[in-house]
């Protein structure tokens, strides 16, 4: 493991297209320290052990995935028309993701229109930590399957080039539903499914005792009944194992989304995605990214805005998305707010697990449907005062 507490953190000039959230990476001076890789075949639940403990070193020992497929380069070439500009679909820190064609059974390139479309993500030649990333995302993604993670198709490493296919999402990322001008406003009800979807991966993950680290809108993907899959699982880290409580790790993620404790300490834990779906039910509740450098003043961080009104329900209604028009159950906006809250506790150790926060989300939806106010949830109590602003919120109840 990494030994890199309080390990100084640069943050890369490679900004998010909307708010101006960055990339948080490790000096590049520094040593990287992985620890070994080991993938035997796997059955079933076996490869919750087999993540605990294990992440990838280098590709020579990168065993192939039973599930995708190793593509030559020249295939990716031929799939995305000779990556094409009018196939470009995204462009990340990382590298530039184009649209493909593939075969559906066959898996190799075809034209477009026919065979199953496919996002071809093609690294910027970026030196050794695009490669680690690379590296995490074959191992992680190869290996762990579920509806709400985006489906690794296979991957291509030829000399210094380096490539990713995954299965297309026709939506693309939250992040542009939710914050670019030209995107039509996301409605409460799915707004609350992305939310629920997004949860639930994350607490599938949680549950192979994987921590994901780069919880983000961005991240967020989209199909067409706007079901969310996460996707990006460069910086995903085995969680501890026996006694350990945390892992430390050189300060990696996104500015705005990282737990405040991880960023100070490297010290790792589920928490700290808790923290960052937090940020991301925020996001989705107030239309509003988390770092928003055209803003003045305490503005320009979601978190710090937000806080004095979701510990006030009086006042929840203050930050909800103006895009709305007010179309909204206020209860469980209130009750949605109070789940943020939660999960953006600055005690790390009494923010929810992703367990309770998916299935208090899930009786929300529930209640909305029904129209009526959910049991087990409770909002802050109408008399806390804005005095009581910190995040510590240990004494609300939900
Ligand atoms: N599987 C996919 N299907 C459809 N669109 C995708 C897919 N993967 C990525 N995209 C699009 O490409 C964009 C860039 O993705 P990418 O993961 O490279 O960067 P990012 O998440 O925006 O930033 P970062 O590099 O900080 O993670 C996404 O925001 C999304 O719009
Ligand atoms: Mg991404």
């Amino acid at each position: 493991m990494g030994n890199c507490v309080n390990s100084p953190a640069r943050v890369d000039n490679r900004e998010s297209s909307f708010g101006g959230s960055s990339r948080i990476s490790p000096k590049a001076s520094q040593p990287s320290r992985l620890s070994n890789l080991i993938i035997p075949s796997y059955s079933n639940r076996s490869f919750t052990s087999l993540l605990s403990t294990h992440t990838p070193r280098s590709e020579g020992e990168l065993l192939p995935s039973p599930a995708s497929k190793a593509f030559t380069f020249n295939e990716l070439k031929t799939a995305t028309r000779n990556f094409k500009d009018n196939n470009l679909i995204g462009e990340g820190g990382f590298g530039y993701v184009y649209k493909g064609w593939i075969g559906k059974q066959s898996l190799s390139p075809s034209k477009p229109g026919s065979g199953m479309v496919v996002a071809v993500k093609k690294l910027k030649s970026e030196g050794f930590q695009g490669h680690k990333e690379w590296l995490n995302e074959v191992h992680y993604l190869g290996r762990l399957h579920h509806m709400n993670l985006v489906k690794l198709i296979g991957y291509c490493l030829e000399g210094e080039k380096r490539l990713l296919v995954y299965e297309y999402m026709p939506k693309g990322s939250l992040e542009n539903h939710l914050f670019r001008r030209s995107s039509d406003p996301i409605p409460w009800n799915t707004r609350m499914k992305v939310a629920i979807s997004a949860a639930r991966g994350l607490a599938f993950l949680h549950e192979a005792k994987v921590i994901y680290r780069d919880f983000k809108a961005s991240n967020i993907l989209l199909n067409v009944e706007f079901n969310a899959k996460l996707s990006d699982f460069g910086l995903a880290k085995a969680g501890p194992t026996g006694d350990r409580t945390h892992v430390t790790t050189q300060v990696m993620g996104t500015q705005g989304y990282a737990a405040p404790e991880y960023i100070a300490t490297g010290r790792l834990t589920a928490k700290s995605d808790v923290y960052s779906f937090g940020v991301v039910l925020l996001e989705l509740l107030s239309g509003r990214p988390t770092v928003d450098k055209t803003k003045v003043g305490v503005e320009q961080n979601l978190v710090d805005w937000a806080i004095p009104y979701l510990v006030d329900r009086r006042k929840v209604f203050r930050i909800m998305d103006t895009k709305l028009g007010g179309r909204y159950p206020h209860k469980e906006a209130c009750a949605a707010a109070n789940i943020a809250l939660r999960c953006l506790n600055t005690e790390a150790k009494l923010r929810p697990e992703m367990s309770d926060v998916l299935s208090t989300l899930q009786q929300l939806e529930t209640s909305t449907k029904k129209g009526s106010t959910p049991t087990g949830v409770m909002s802050p109590s109408p008399h806390m005062s804005e005095n009581h602003m910190v995040r510590d919120v240990s004494t609300l109840k939900v």
